[in-house]
């Protein structure tokens, strides 16, 4: 375990890039705010990993497109674990493979709830508690966008790359806004990943569909798009600003 470091919360982080981002964070000293929706006992799971590896961290159930849920979350992580100085904006949903035109408006309307209105309440929570004119300590915001923001996703999800596009616009603004009150923000755009949240899509088995297109020839690990994270948050990436970080195998 290394140096402690201030309170790290990741949306998210019951499963998949969040909870393999979770536990790296808490090797690396971070407390530990493991954020779910629906999935407590996985997220628990996460937690106990954690303080059986000597590491601080704590479950906390809420929505992120819902104010009140972020705000608590936000009191709890502080109370418990101190100062929040790391905010990774990792939850996000799809839907099944669809071509465009069967995509639906509720559909698209849940996917923006979550991925976009989600991301923002969260990151507005955070500028607000971290900035240093706010008495702030600072720190670093990282948004989880998706190689859709720039494939667009066809006969899949537009909606759902629509989303990380949104996202890839916000992370421009906010960096260049928040960098003067000490608050770096960078995005990550994952490729094919292995975790569960291609079943949702309808298809468990897409990355492996697609490992041929890949120019490394294997599809990403949550570890793989873990440590970029953390590498964009950590002081080694002191003067990255508004960075858009493909982890991609090349793709
Ligand atoms: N896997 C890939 O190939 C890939 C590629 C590019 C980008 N990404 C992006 O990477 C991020 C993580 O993806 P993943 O593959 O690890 O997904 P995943 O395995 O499906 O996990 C998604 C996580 O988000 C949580 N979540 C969903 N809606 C939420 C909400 N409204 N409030 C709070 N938590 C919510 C889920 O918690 P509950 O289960 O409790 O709801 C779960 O912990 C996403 O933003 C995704 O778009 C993934």
């Amino acid at each position: 375990m290394s140096e402690k470091r201030p309170t790290i919360i990741i949306t998210g982080a019951s499963r998949g890039i969040g909870a393999a981002t979770a536990l790296m964070a808490a090797d690396k000293g971070y407390g530990v705010c493991v954020n779910y929706r629906t999935g407590s006992s996985a997220a628990e799971q996460v937690v106990a990993q954690i303080i059986a590896a000597g590491g601080r961290a704590i479950a906390v159930g809420a929505d992120v497109a819902k104010e009140k849920d972020v705000a608590g979350m936000f009191d709890q992580a502080s109370d418990k674990l101190g100062p929040v100085g790391a905010l990774v904006n990792n939850a996000g949903i799809l839907e099944t493979q669809s071509s465009f035109s069967e995509i639906g408006v509720e559909r698209f309307r849940r996917i923006l709830e979550t991925n976009v209105i989600g991301a923002f309440i969260c990151a507005r929570e955070a500028v607000r508690r971290m900035s240093r004119s706010n008495g702030g300590i600072g720190g670093s915001i990282i948004n989880v966008s998706s190689i859709a923001a720039r494939t667009g996703a066809p006969h899949e999800y537009i909606d759902y790359a629509a989303s990380k596009g949104a996202l890839d616009s916000m992370t421009a603004g906010l960096a260049r806004e928040l960098a003067p009150e000490g608050i770096r923000v960078n995005l990550v755009r994952p490729g094919f990943i292995y975790t569960e949240m291609h079943s949702a899509g309808g298809e468990p088995g897409r990355v492996d569909r697609l490992v041929g297109s890949i120019p490394l020839r294997r599809g990403g690990t949550p570890d793989d798009v873990a440590r970029a994270i953390l590498w964009l948050i950590s002081d080694k990436a002191a003067y990255a600003v508004g960075v858009s970080l493909d982890v991609t195998g090349g793709v």
